[in-house]
């Protein structure tokens, strides 16, 4: 079996949409969950966080940026090429219900798997307040889509070249010093982002829920490649998660297993850049 993209875009420098026909796992999609793909049979497999779907059109939509070989390689693929595994739903879904108010914070590439989440919880009947922030204004993605499905959307760039000059972390910080009454907060993004704003929101005492992207290999709890300590347990983010209580997580450990293979990627990367030089000898697994 194979999946069909049918629509693919670059929406920000190096960060890529991709739509693809997968209608068993639209119809079974929930927010907060995610896929795992394989571009072909020698290929890494890879976990992305399902940004849309689309029952009645049978699509599921994927943002991603180009960081390592195989997203790079996953970027050079154009509209009607077919992707050999795409499996999900996996993960448990959010845990969406009426509360109140919400604070939806994404983070640079993390502004894609809060969109549905942004949908999801408006759709329970939450007032969402959006805060979506990115190095600078270029890089912001969704912004019309998170406009047109929030109540509020503030936002935030490092370099100041839209909305508020800062971190995400500033304009939450405001809207809980406000005095508004919030009653979640959920948080994705880049792991750094996500330790910050954990440590920012503990003392307003509010619950705040964190969606954790440590490296994955099978996605249904067999290796154990994804573990994390949560309240001093260790739980399998495909699993278990990927969404936790931030107060909870061990976002040092997190960190450092995210460092782990730094060095493998890198050469990886290397290779593939290189793979038309007849000189350049591979050392990664030799599949480029
Ligand atoms: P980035 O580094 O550009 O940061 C995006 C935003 O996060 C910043 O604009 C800022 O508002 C906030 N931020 C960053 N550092 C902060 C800090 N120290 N304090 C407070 N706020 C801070 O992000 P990017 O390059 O788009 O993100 C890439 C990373 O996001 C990758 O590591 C990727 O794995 C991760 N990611 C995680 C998920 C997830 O499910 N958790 C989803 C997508 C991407
Ligand atoms: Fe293997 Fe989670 S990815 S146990």
């Amino acid at each position: 079996m194979s999946y069909r993209i049918i629509e693919k875009k670059e929406i920000a420098p190096i960060v890529h949409l991709m739509k693809v026909l997968a209608p068993d796992v639209a119809r079974a999609s929930k927010a907060g969950q995610f896929i795992i793909l394989r571009i072909d049979e020698t290929s890494e497999r890879i976990p992305l966080t399902i940004a849309d779907f689309d029952v009645r059109e049978g699509t599921v939509s994927i943002i991603f940026q180009e960081m390592g070989k195989t997203t790079k390689q996953l970027a050079k693929m154009s509209e009607a090429d077919e992707l050999q595994d795409f499996v999900g739903p996996l993960g448990t879904p959010a845990d969406v219900r009426k509360l109140g108010t919400v604070i939806l914070v994404g983070g640079g590439v993390g502004i894609a798997p809060v969109y549905p989440q942004v949908k999801a919880y408006r759709e329970a009947g939450n007032k969402v307040i959006s805060v979506i922030g990115a190095r600078n204004k270029d890089l912001l993605i969704l912004e019309d889509e998170m406009k047109a499905a929030s109540d509020e959307l503030h936002i935030a760039t490092d370099d100041g070249s839209k909305g508020h000059h800062g971190f995400v972390t500033d304009v939450v910080k405001q809207i809980l010093d406000s005095g508004e009454d919030i009653a979640r907060i959920v948080v994705i993004g880049p792991p750094i982002l996500m330790k910050v704003a954990a440590g920012m929101t503990a003392p307003y005492g509010v619950e705040t829920i964190v969606s954790l992207n440590p490296i994955m290999i099978d996605g249904t709890g067999m290796c154990g490649g994804c573990r994390v300590s949560v309240g001093g347990e260790t739980k399998f983010a495909c699993v278990d998660g990927p969404e936790f209580d931030a107060h909870k997580v061990d976002f040092n450990l997190l960190m450092s297993r995210l460092a782990l293979y730094r060095d493998e990627e890198s050469r990886c990367l290397e290779d593939h850049d290189h793979k038309h030089d007849p000189d350049h000898k591979c050392t990664c697994r030799g599949e480029n």
